[in-house]
């Protein structure tokens, strides 16, 4: 038996880049995949691809950032399969800027996706779960939570409250059989960090012992193992997944 076999996963931003191999590593893994995300085209074209290849797959068009867009969705998951066993709190953005440069529009933009919008999400989801008694909330947070970054006050900002609102909501609802957990990736080679100047990215990797980017496949390993029964005992955590840039 696969490890999230008929496995309901909801993946927030998995029409590209970690969530997009997220998606396919889940459906190798024989769950039924649901993306959210704010790209339309890309998301459908996902879908049609996970389907072709024999899975069960829906994209819903949902701007995380709006309670009101994930709890019609939550609602719809359910209504649909009847259940909703993980949700990956994968959507997120950049726009960096020093603190003197960096607007209140910026600041707020990406507080809202990276932080309320995983507010949004699990708020939405959770109640599902708690009816069902078991369940699986994953965040993205960021190696940049753990040690700050140059330029990211914003980013920065969310990331860290991330691990924050995981212990809360282990806490919460850890009764309820649900457990909730981050990851924090490192330097993972994406859209994401295609505007990092190469001078930077060399610099990173002089201080990163396994010496390369992460992959998506690496976030996405750590987020199945994380759905997986093998860790149902883990609750609470941040797992680094940065090829040891933390150390
Ligand atoms: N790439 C890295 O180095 C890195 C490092 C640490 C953490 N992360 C985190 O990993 C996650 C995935 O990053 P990625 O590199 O795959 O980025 P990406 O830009 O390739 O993908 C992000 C996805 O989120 C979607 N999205 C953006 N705003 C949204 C919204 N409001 N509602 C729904 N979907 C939305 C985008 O459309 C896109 O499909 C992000 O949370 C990011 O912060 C990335």
């Amino acid at each position: 038996m696969k490890v999230l076999e008929n496995k309901v996963c909801i993946i927030t931003g998995a029409a590209s880049g970690i969530g997009w191999v997220t998606a396919q590593k889940f459906a190798n893994e024989g769950a039924t995949i649901v993306i959210w995300d704010v790209q339309k085209e890309k998301g459908e074209s996902a879908v049609a691809e996970l389907m072709a290849s024999g899975a069960k797959a829906s994209f819903q068009l949902v701007n995380t950032a709006s309670f009101e867009a994930t709890e019609q969705a939550a609602k719809e998951v359910f209504d649909t399969y009847g259940k909703i066993d993980v949700i990956i709190n994968n959507a997120g953005i950049t726009r960096d800027a020093t603190l003197a440069k960096m607007s209140i529009d910026d600041w707020q933009k990406v507080i809202d996706v990276n932080l309320t919008g995983v507010f949004n999400c699990t708020k939405s989801v959770s109640p599902y779960m708690v009816n069902a008694g078991c369940g699986r909330i994953i965040n993205t947070s960021s190696v940049v939570a753990l040690y700050g970054n140059f330029g990211q006050s914003n980013y920065v900002a969310a990331k860290s409250a991330l691990i924050g609102l995981t212990k809360v909501w282990s806490r919460e609802l850890g009764r309820k059989g649900i457990t909730v957990n981050a990851v924090a990736p490192g330097f993972i080679a994406t859209d994401m960090i295609k505007t990092v100047p190469e001078k930077v990215i060399n610099a990173l990797l002089e201080k990163t012992p396994l010496q390369r980017l992460g992959q998506p496949e690496d976030i996405a390993n750590a987020y199945v193992f994380l759905a997986s029964d093998a860790a149902s005992f883990i609750t609470g955590q941040c797992l680094s997944v940065d090829g040891g840039i933390t150390l």
